[in-house]
């Protein structure tokens, strides 16, 4: 017989990770199968239904048949509803360059393939990918898978979890090719203003290494805003570099519609050309009926979606009262998405970092949060209070006591 078949994996997955929250997710659903109490605030997604028309889109198109392949970069309609919300969200880039058309859009699966294919499109071995921390998880992975270098510049909470001008500065080399920002953040709620990123704009348009820089925005966390701040795309901000922006987006987050995979990336003629060349040899282009759905999903006004952002504030202001009860907490009050992003350093035990932190409140607590490590972050944990009201206030009286020693 012939010795046991050993498979090694590509060297390029060399370093790359599973994904934190989704293995979290994993050992809760396997507590609570063994009818363990567990609240669970580690979902990275709305808690909250569909758009009615976009299920009833749905009905339709399966009563048309639409079960056709679509073209790689997504239907006509919606990418010119695409278009047409970004051009709103867009009015400075509009003036200089004239609208976004459906020609500018690729529709992806998720805004985790329009971060992805971007990355594909750009990067050669070596390439350096800046990324500001704490950052969403996937991103210095995705990086490596697509050969690049990530090159983390990291943030502080005293500076509101945001990188200055300066930073930015001293962070380009001539190898640098890709500057990756999300503005509402996962995991902190940090949201850039307008004035801020028009100054990191203007860092790359006058460094003399970042002739060959892209920026990607990942804005999918654009509707879920809880203060005053307003929401403004990099691309608004800094409107004379609008052509080397790739604006990333989707529904998952703003339409609740995670699992309907639906993202997309707005990018000029040339950048785009590429993108939908890639995903045209590699997935095609997204199920046809979510993308029905999301024109009927995209075709809704803003206020349809006004009661659950007030829910997310409620929840945020509930949250953050219980949790300044143990002092040693340290929280910036999130302006945007569904996480607040806790310094637990003061509650680390000897020994402890903050995933060993996370089994233990898991344990003791039956509360599970999101480790910071793969955030950038070890000292940290995410807290998403994308659940109901009464869970979280249970949640975070739970965690509480436990710290407080109860
Ligand atoms: C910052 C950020 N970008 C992108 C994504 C990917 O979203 P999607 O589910 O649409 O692929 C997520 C999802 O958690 C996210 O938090």
């Amino acid at each position: 017989m012939s010795a046991p078949f050993q498979f090694v994996p590509s060297r390029r997955l060399d370093g790359v990770t599973e994904s934190a929250t989704l293995r979290l997710n994993a050992l809760v659903n396997q507590l609570k199968a063994q009818g363990r109490d567990v609240v669970n605030l580690t979902a990275g997604e709305p808690d909250f239904n569909v758009p009615d028309v976009a299920k009833a889109a749905v009905e339709e198109g399966l009563r048309k048949n639409l079960s056709k392949y679509t073209p790689a970069a997504g239907i006509p309609a919606l990418r010119e509803r695409i278009a047409r919300r970004t051009n709103l969200q867009q009015p400075s880039v509009v003036a200089r360059h004239g609208e976004w058309k459906a020609a500018n859009v690729v529709v992806t699966n998720g805004g985790k393939q329009a971060i992805f294919n971007a990355m594909m499109a750009c990067l050669d071995a070596g390439d350096e990918v800046l990324v500001p921390s704490p950052f969403w998880l996937s991103y210095p992975d995705m990086a490596r898978l697509c050969g690049g270098e990530p090159r983390i510049v990291r943030s502080t909470l005293e500076q509101g979890w945001k990188i200055t001008p300066e930073q930015l500065r001293k962070a380009i080399t001539p190898r640098s090719r890709l500057l990756l920002l999300n503005s509402p953040s996962n995991p902190t709620g940090a949201m850039y203003s307008r004035a801020e990123l028009a100054a990191l704009g203007q860092v790359i348009e006058q460094h003399p290494d970042a002739g060959r820089l892209l920026v990607i925005s990942d804005e999918i966390y654009d509707r879920i805003i809880l203060d005053q701040v307003p929401f403004c795309s990099f691309a608004e901000a800094c409107p004379s570099i609008a052509s080397r922006v790739i604006t990333v987006n989707g529904l998952s987050k703003s339409a609740a519609m995670t699992g309907w995979r639906v993202g997309w990336s707005v990018a000029s003629p040339e950048i785009t050309a590429v993108l939908g060349m890639l995903q045209g040899q590699t997935t095609s282009g997204i199920n046809s009926l979510a993308q029905a759905a999301s024109v009927a999903a995209l075709d809704l006004p803003e206020s349809a979606f006004a009661e659950q952002v007030s829910m997310y504030r409620r929840r945020r202001d509930v949250a953050l009262e219980i949790l300044h009860k143990a002092g040693r907490i340290k929280v910036m009050t999130p302006q945007g998405a569904f996480y607040a992003f806790l310094g637990v350093e003061g509650y680390l035990q000897p020994g402890e970092d903050s995933s060993v932190f996370c089994e233990r409140v898991l344990e003791k607590a039956g509360v599970a949060l999101v480790p910071g490590g793969p955030f950038g972050e070890p000292g940290a944990v995410r807290l998403s209070f994308a659940t109901d009201e009464k869970s979280l206030a249970a949640g975070c009286q739970r965690l509480v006591d436990h710290l407080n020693g109860a």
